[in-house]
């Protein structure tokens, strides 16, 4: 779906980012990490043809991007940043609905769209005839991804967009994200310097450093084997696995036997909350159940020790 082939920039000499390759799967939600400066937004911008690579090639949906119209491709390209970009002169509504006009979509299909992203994103409707400066940050924030969503991309970048809020906007927003995605197949790259944000949402993680690649692959896979100090130290060291009981679901350390547990947790719950409620409980095994309330197995503490190096 988006492929980068040994792709460099440079500035002034410098590489702010350097034989960068790639592979984004189509419903990916790939989460660009790595300290400030490491190139992250180079590679997206970069992306979304608004600087070109000085080496390699970037292919979006199998179309090498500069074979493309930069203004059309951006156009078919949701673009979110953390500075949000409204325009401040127009209302929440004609915001959101900037690259759908752009597109020449008519007035009723604009505003049966506007209807439907608002319900997405439970943006109150009270809000589109205002101005963004009457809104809040987070408000904002939550437009930001709505003007992105409204033309109905398959491919969305974010650009640190949650950065600026404060914790529980950012975590609505995340959950938000987390749940359209699920919902929508869509393809998402989000650059992040968070470390949890990146474990909260990722379905595939990058690791940058000093413009360069240093891992990717599944969350669990970097967590359990990074591949240098580097990696190593920027997940927390110690950390590490408190992360990976955050991220790692009760479904994949259950065991199908029943001993007898007297209390129950959901099969898609985390070890962490598995752990949590032994702790609280003063209990050493759990009853695992699924949605449907149907017996799984149980989870035994032991299991959520053992499992740590098991692959
Ligand atoms: N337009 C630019 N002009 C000069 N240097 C730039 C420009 N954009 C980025 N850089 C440099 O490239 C490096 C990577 O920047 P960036 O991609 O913004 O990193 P990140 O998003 O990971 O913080 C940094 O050293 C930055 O100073
Ligand atoms: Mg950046």
């Amino acid at each position: 779906m988006i492929e980068l082939h040994s792709v460099s920039k440079h500035f002034g000499g410098a590489a702010a980012v350097e034989d960068f390759s790639l592979r984004i799967e189509a419903g990916a939600l790939c989460v660009l990490v790595g300290p400030s400066g490491s190139g992250k937004s180079t590679v997206l911008r970069m992306i979304n043809a608004m600087i070109e690579a000085d080496q390699g090639k970037i292919e979006l949906r199998g179309q090498d991007i500069r074979s493309l119209d930069p203004v059309l491709l951006r156009r078919g390209v949701g673009y979110v940043i953390q500075s949000v970009g409204l325009f401040p002169h127009w209302t929440i509504r004609e915001n959101i609905a900037a690259v759908p006009r752009l597109l020449d979509w008519s007035d009723s299909k604009v505003s049966a769209r506007i209807d439907e992203i608002v319900a997405l994103l439970q943006i109150e409707p009270s809000l589109l005839p205002r101005y963004p400066r009457q809104l809040s940050g987070g408000q904002q924030q939550r437009i930001g991804v709505a003007r992105a969503l409204a033309a109905d991309p398959d491919i969305i970048l974010m650009d640190e967009p949650f950065a600026a809020l404060d914790p529980l906007s950012r975590a609505n927003l995340q959950e938000e994200l987390r749940r359209l995605h699920a919902r929508s197949g869509k393809t998402i790259v989000f650059v992040t310097h968070d470390m949890d944000e990146a474990l909260l949402l990722a379905t595939n993680m990058a690791v940058m450093h000093k413009g360069r690649l240093v891992q990717s692959g599944a969350r669990e896979e970097i967590l359990l084997h990074p591949v240098n100090d580097f990696v190593r130290d920027f997940f927390g060291r110690e950390a590490m696995q408190f992360r990976l009981l955050d991220i790692v679901p009760v479904r994949a350390r259950m065991k199908r036997r029943w001993v007898g547990a007297a209390e129950t947790i959901a099969a898609g719950a985390s070890l962490k909350q598995a752990l949590n409620l032994m702790l609280a409980r003063r209990c050493a095994r759990l009853r695992v159940e699924d949605e449907s309330g149907a017996r799984l197995g149980e989870i035994d503490i032991a299991d959520i020790i053992a499992g740590g190096h098991e692959r």
